[in-house]
């Protein structure tokens, strides 16, 4: 494996996945909507941006063609007035494949959800998931090997999960009301999601195969939001809302610039994300835990990319 072409590749996983591949010389072209945003990615060896403003089939074709493998890491937690659930899990998905099959690549790497499921998932977001994953693999056919990867929330430096929380906890006054406190996770390192991905693209075994990716321990919300609040030293009550107030909650940050928590989220959170059979172990990865990984970037001023922009939002917010 000499090169692989990734699309939303300068996110949070992106961005873990990009230094996993480079270290072991496989160079990545990325195809971003800001490559100015991104310019540090360069400093990974063999890594090229590409300012692509609009995926098309033809755009995509000339970008994966002298590439051995194509990696879709493309996923929103919202939708807005220009992008919906079904434009960028599913449509989007269908042009990949297209685009893949057409240059002659031969193994494609998708990002799922955990829960994803077309017909049964609890909300719009692991509907159109499961829905984009399905076509993956079926329209792929034989031309196209494709892996999926359906991990349970993920953690590690810059993610959106921990470093939320911990904006809005030291926003919070005394009392922090959080909705669905007894939903589960088991949250999943970055570097494990990075490392699965590395090793599918090594092994052709793990083609046509569904990877199901939990951290090894499970965790109530509640649970997981007092240990963002010890670690970061500071003391607040977790008001733990009922299901009439939680959405209440949801729908009233639904409309507040930024989107914090919608109804949609709140309806992903009906569905405990834990797994079953945790596909890290089939891949012989040990999965990390967040004591040993969450303390160092939560505690850590450097670390503050998505802090800080949640932080401005949330201040913007309270006026
Ligand atoms: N983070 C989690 O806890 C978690 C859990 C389960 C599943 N996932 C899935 O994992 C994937 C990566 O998540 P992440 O946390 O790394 O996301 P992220 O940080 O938000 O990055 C997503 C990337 O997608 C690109 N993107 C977003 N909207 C786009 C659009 N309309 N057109 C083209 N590109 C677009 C962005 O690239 P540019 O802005 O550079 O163009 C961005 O780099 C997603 O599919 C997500 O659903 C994440």
């Amino acid at each position: 494996m000499t090169r692989v072409c990734i699309l939303g590749g300068s996110g949070f996983v992106g961005q873990h996945l990009v230094a996993n591949l480079s270290n072991r010389g496989i160079g990545c072209r990325i195809l971003t909507r800001h490559p100015q945003r991104h310019a540090n990615l360069k400093v990974c060896p063999g890594t090229e941006l590409i300012k692509t403003p609009q995926i098309d089939t033809a755009t995509l074709v000339r970008h994966f063609t002298d590439c051995d493998a194509v990696i879709n890491l493309i996923g929103i937690l919202n939708e807005s007035g220009r992008q919906t659930f079904r434009q960028i899990h599913v449509e989007l998905v269908d042009t990949i494949v297209e685009a893949a099959i057409k240059a002659g690549a031969t193994r494609l790497l998708h990002m799922s959800a955990l829960h994803a499921d077309a017909g049964k998932g609890s909300s719009n977001y692991l509907r159109s998931k499961g829905e984009g994953e399905n076509r993956a693999h079926t329209h792929g056919g034989s031309a196209l090997k494709v892996t999926s990867f359906r991990p349970s929330v993920i953690f590690g430096p810059g993610d959106s999960f921990f470093n939320r929380f911990a904006a809005l906890l030291k926003l919070s006054p005394l009392l922090f009301p959080l909705a669905s406190p007894r939903s589960r996770f088991a949250p999943v390192y970055v570097g494990d999601v990075a490392e699965a991905f590395a090793r599918a693209l090594e092994d052709p075994t793990t083609a046509g195969r569904h990877y199901d990716l939990c951290g090894p321990q499970i965790y109530t919300l509640a649970e997981l939001v007092r240990y963002t609040a010890k670690t970061l030293g500071i003391r607040r009550i977790v008001l733990p809302l009922g299901s009439g107030l939680s959405r209440l909650q949801a729908h009233l940050l639904g409309h507040l610039p930024g989107k914090p928590f919608t109804l949609d989220n709140y309806l992903s959170l009906q569905t405990d994300s834990v797994c079953e059979r945790n596909g890290l172990l089939a891949l012989d990865i040990q999965p990390q835990t967040i004591e040993s990984q969450a303390p160092c970037y939560l505690s850590r001023a450097g670390y503050r990319g998505r802090y800080d922009r949640y932080r401005r939002e949330l201040t913007m917010m309270n006026g």
